[in-house]
């Protein structure tokens, strides 16, 4: 893919080396576009070296090969990371006063912009409506991420990781053709008519990996276990109980590519579940639940060819050394694994995960779960071409 990187002034700038490193070495062709107030934060002689291009951002320079229009059209892609607040804006109202500007106005080709600056600016409402401005004319824009931001402060408006950035780059279209099962939230376990046996889970990383999958071309079925989402984009399969999320994942999984197991399963059922409420009077004060264990679904789906990716909650020991276990346990080739002590993770828009693979591969991942779901369809992506 041909990438034209465009980089803006703010002090994540010194991070496109990075992304310009890590898609040449995917094999990627990068052009490298910076403006004048980027060059304040990063040299042009180290973006020449790592992109191996020659560097020209004037806007009257080598004015014969009429720059804008070529880079526009040489462009399979333009992203622009970091994009700072005012770039945004200048984008917004078609403003072109440099070669950047120019380019944007000039191009065709697909536009993804990563924003980067103070959480107070990211939350000014001129940004909001700049951004959305963006968004409606087709323009991709990666939510930043949040954490330690320039000073001592931290918040939402980093620049998300770099492998962030890059899945979102590369995600587009790379599962077409592909079936892609995801189950999401959590199941229950009846007791009685009012009561059952449940979990935290609230189904929104598993949302956002199927919204991914799908933004990745692939035809998705959602097994939702007792979640409210709906949408037209893709199937979505009801269920509540483990029985019915086994019935589901047995009935979609053949002729599919994938399974992510992100729903959050109970690992016990109710032996018996009483057909009227049960009640404290006929009880006494201590009584007790004979419980049975459920099938463990992940390990017994046994469909050749299907990439399975397993989900892991923990609450103590190492989360990596626990993630190859599981993951070799239950005969995944990828294993998504949370840390949730302390309530973390359940319920939140942000995460934070390991991802580790049957070839032994790790990866720390932390932003919003929607971020994280590229970063996963990524993965997926790879492992099935
Ligand atoms: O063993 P543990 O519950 O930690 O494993 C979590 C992974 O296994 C998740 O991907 C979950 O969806 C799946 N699982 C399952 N069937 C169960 C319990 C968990 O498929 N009975």
């Amino acid at each position: 893919m041909r990438v034209l990187l465009g980089i803006t002034g703010g002090i994540a700038a010194y991070k496109s080396a990075e992304i310009i490193r890590n898609l040449t070495e995917l094999g990627h062709e990068v052009r490298v576009l910076p403006t004048e107030n980027a060059l304040r934060f990063i040299g042009a002689t180290t973006l020449e070296a790592l992109s191996h291009n020659v560097v020209d951002a004037g806007l009257y320079t080598d004015v014969e090969s009429v720059k804008h229009i070529e880079l526009g059209q040489w462009a399979d892609v333009v992203l622009v990371a970091p994009a700072t607040a005012s770039f945004v804006a200048r984008t917004a109202a078609g403003i072109a006063d440099d070669l950047l500007g120019n380019v944007m106005l000039a191009t065709k080709a697909r536009i993804i912009v990563a924003p980067a600056m103070h959480t107070e600016m990211w939350f000014n409402e001129a940004t909001v409506e700049n951004v959305k401005i963006l968004r409606e004319r087709g323009i991709e824009v990666i939510e930043p991420a949040s954490g330690r931001l320039t000073g001592e402060d931290s918040g939402i408006g980093r620049l998300p990781d770099t492998e962030t950035i890059v899945a979102a780059l590369l995600a587009s279209g790379g599962l077409s053709g592909k079936r892609v099962i995801v189950t999401a939230g959590g199941t229950r376990e009846p007791i009685d008519p009012v009561r059952f046996i449940g979990n935290y889970s609230s189904g929104k990383q598993g949302i956002a990996i199927a919204v991914a999958a799908a933004d990745a071309g692939a035809k998705v079925t959602l097994i939702a276990a007792n979640l409210d989402f709906a949408t037209t984009r893709f199937d979505v399969i009801r269920v509540e109980t483990v029985a019915e999320l086994q019935v589901a994942v047995r009935n979609s999984t053949t002729g599919a590519d994938a399974l992510v197991m992100s729903a959050a399963v109970s690992d016990y059922r109710v032996r018996t579940e009483s057909a009227t409420k049960l009640k404290k009077s006929n009880l006494g004060e201590t009584t007790s639940i004979e419980l049975v264990a459920n099938p463990d679904i992940l390990s017994e789906v046994d469909v050749p060819g299907l990439l399975k990716v397993g989900f892991a909650a923990e609450t103590n020991g190492d989360l990596s050394d626990l993630a190859k276990l599981k993951l070799e346990s239950k005969g995944c080739q990828l294993l998504v694994a949370n840390d949730v002590s302390n309530g973390a993770v359940f319920g939140a828009n942000e995460t934070s995960v390991v991802v580790v693979d049957d070839a032994g591969g790790e990866t720390r991942l932390t932003g919003s779960k929607s971020d994280v779901a590229k970063v996963l369809i990524q993965k997926i992506v790879e492992r099935l071409s």
